[in-house]
């Protein structure tokens, strides 16, 4: 009568929000990896929170060193997304293979991957296995934004980031 019928459960909060979550292990080696369980979950102090599956070679690597950059992702870097969420590093430096232009971590010892318009570098404060995914609860320590989306105040305007659907 209500017009409403179930639906399936898994991962009902839509619309997702596909990052990269890129990292270096201690041996010095980059990856990245497609993450769509992604969120904000504190504002003071700045947080934010990426789901990684254990099976995932950036996980080892993130667990080691307790820190990752969570790189945000437009429609023009589709294809980067969905290579670094179909293959894993443990078989390749796939941001070699992509070419992938980089940056140094200002906080962090993880690269940055330019492309994105907005990477979040952040240190591992916590985490909380919730079932196929751990919830690495990461405090925000620097923002780096493409300079024509900043204003005098530091303020990123979001409108302008034509941001990745999946
Ligand atoms: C659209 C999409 C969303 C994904 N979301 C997640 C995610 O939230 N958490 C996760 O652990 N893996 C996620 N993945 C899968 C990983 O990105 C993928 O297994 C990747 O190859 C792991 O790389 P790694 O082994 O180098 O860490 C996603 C993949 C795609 C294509």
């Amino acid at each position: 009568m209500h017009g409403k019928k179930p639906a399936t459960f898994r991962s009902a909060l839509n619309p997702r929000t596909p990052i990269l979550v890129s990292c270096r292990s201690k041996d010095g080696k980059n990856n990245a990896l497609a993450v769509v369980y992604a969120c904000n979950c504190s504002y003071d102090p700045p947080m934010i929170m990426v789901g990684i599956v254990p099976s995932r070679h950036s996980y080892s690597i993130i667990k080691e060193t307790g820190v990752f950059v969570a790189n945000l992702v437009t429609e023009s870097m589709r294809d980067m997304f969905m290579y670094l969420g179909s293959h894993s590093g443990r078989d390749e430096d796939k941001l070699a293979v992509l070419g992938l232009n980089l940056a140094e971590g200002i906080k962090v010892d993880a690269p940055i991957l330019l492309d994105s318009p907005v990477s979040i570098e952040c240190t591992v404060t916590g985490s909380v296995v919730t079932g196929s995914h751990e919830m690495f609860i990461g405090k925000v320590e620097y923002v780096h934004a493409d300079a024509s989306l900043v204003d005098a105040d530091g303020k990123v305007d979001y409108s302008k980031i034509d941001f990745l659907k999946v």
